[in-house]
């Protein structure tokens, strides 16, 4: 072949291979710029989740008490209403079945296990009576602050409806720097023992007390579901107290802009200027209602919003992740447990929509029954990065209708996912999960040092 033959050829070659250079490069090219505009949205997520382990799946297997005739046909919600079952020690273990007891537990690799259902002592070794409540993180003294419903006296019927309940005690509050050695600050909202007129008289409800910080005021001010003993008055009690560890003063008892309003809990937004609303069930329970509370906190405005119309929802428990809100709630069924839902809205006051039942873990009938027990409160997990991560805890109590003050408490954790729109930070669904766990602990700091994470309880464990 002549030279300029293949000169020729070459030639050909070489302008092929540029033209094939030149179109990888535009690829890679608007690859790359592709890649960073998808990195830029990526950047507006939340974080992975690092805390992995309290998301695995847990199953129950229930090892059925001593002497129960044929346990594989046990029908648990059955057993749990039966007073008289020996299965009944699955949902209300002595102590026998372990006891979450801070003073005895040498804070080391064991310690700091939340044992959801088990009894749970204070630092004095008493059983915490802070039932239906909820917690205030103080930033002043860097302490959590349980309140809840003091119900250490004798369960009667309420005359009328026969509906279980304890004389009103108070608002027992408890202080721990870790949540989970409490120590018990007294009756902070105290019963009136003498004017039967009062709405906090002993014979009347005092119900899921929850206290917030108001930072104009610094006041502590506690709302609480106020009734008679047969559940016709429905109204909120307002109370303010310059300390968290009381006293309160009772400030008066209101139905917020005229309606009724029974199981209720009140949700600031720290992102929104404190802006801090009741979310309360009214209509005889058969919608729930959110108003935005006046710059004090001490009253509602003129607002009310009407959310989940029809559903028959209680037990609010009110959390916000990454712009978005939250709020778990129950059936209706008395004392008894029943399925929780998960609803969500961009902005309180706006529109809510449903999004499932959050419950994983355990087995059916568990799942179906919120773990045998009703939300009351939703804490950012300390040391979990709290809304940046999307960890949380549920609070929920397994009621003991048969004797109030023996209900315990299931503090479980709860994860948000959220997946975003390609391209814009527009949330294109959620996901809300709590996970069941036999024993878990939080991610939180021990002297700066450790992180707690959980672990699944492995049989032969010391609980
Ligand atoms: C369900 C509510 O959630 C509880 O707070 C309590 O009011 C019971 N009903 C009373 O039956």
């Amino acid at each position: 072949m002549a030279p300029w033959v293949r000169i020729r050829r070459l030639w050909r070659w070489a302008v092929v291979l540029c033209g094939v250079a030149a179109l990888i490069t535009i690829q890679l090219n608007a690859l790359s710029a592709e890649y960073k505009k998808v990195a830029s949205v990526m950047e507006l997520q939340p974080p992975l989740l690092t805390f992995q382990e309290l998301e695995q799946v847990e199953y129950l297997t229930l090892l059925p008490p001593y002497g129960l005739k044929y346990p594989q046909t046990i029908n648990l919600n059955h057993e749990f209403l039966n007073e008289s079952s020996t299965a009944r020690s699955l949902f209300f273990p002595n102590s026998w079945y372990g006891i979450l007891d801070p003073r005895n537990t040498k804070i080391n690799a064991t310690s700091h296990f939340f044992l959801p259902g088990k009894i749970w002592l204070d630092t004095a070794g008493n059983p915490i009576q802070a039932h239906g409540g909820g917690i205030l993180f103080d930033k002043k003294s860097d302490t959590y602050f349980w309140y809840g419903e003091y119900k250490d006296g004798p369960t009667d019927q309420a005359q009328g409806t026969g509906t279980a309940r304890v004389d009103v005690i108070g608002v027992g509050c408890y202080s721990s720097k870790d949540l989970w050695a409490w120590k018990f600050e007294g009756v902070v909202m105290a019963a009136e023992e003498s004017d039967a007129t009062h709405d906090l008289h002993k014979s009347k409800v005092l119900e899921r007390p929850k206290v917030i910080y108001n930072e104009k005021t610094n006041k502590y001010v506690m709302w609480m579901h106020i009734d008679d003993a047969t559940y016709n008055k429905a109204a909120v009690g307002v109370a303010v107290s310059s300390h968290p560890t009381g006293p309160f003063t009772y400030v008066r008892g209101v139905r917020p802009n005229g309606f009724d309003s029974r199981d209720m809990t009140v949700f600031k937004d720290e992102e929104d200027n404190g802006a801090a609303y009741l979310i309360y069930a009214s209509l005889r329970n058969k919608e729930i209602h959110i108003s935005r509370l006046i710059e004090d906190y001490t009253d509602v405005e003129n607002v009310t919003v009407r959310a989940l119309i029809g559903m028959h929802r209680e037990a609010p428990a009110v959390f916000k992740h990454g712009g978005v809100y939250y709020m778990v709630t129950s059936g209706c069924s008395g004392w008894l447990p029943n399925e929780a839902l998960v609803h969500e809205a961009e902005w309180m006051l706006g529109t809510w929509e449903t999004i499932g039942n959050p419950c994983v873990g355990a087995n059916k009938a568990y799942r179906a029954a919120t773990f045998f027990s009703q939300g009351s409160f939703v804490l950012p997990m300390p040391g979990g990065g709290g809304d940046d991560r999307g960890l949380f805890i549920f609070m929920a109590d397994r009621w003991n209708p048969a004797n109030l003050r023996d209900s315990r408490y299931m503090w479980l954790p709860l994860t948000v996912k959220v997946r975003f729109e390609r391209y814009k930070p527009i949330p294109l669904w959620s996901k809300v999960a709590i996970f069941w766990h036999e024993r878990w602990r939080a991610p939180i700091k021990d002297n700066g040092e450790t992180y707690y994470v959980s672990k699944p309880f492995m049989a032969g464990d010391d609980l």
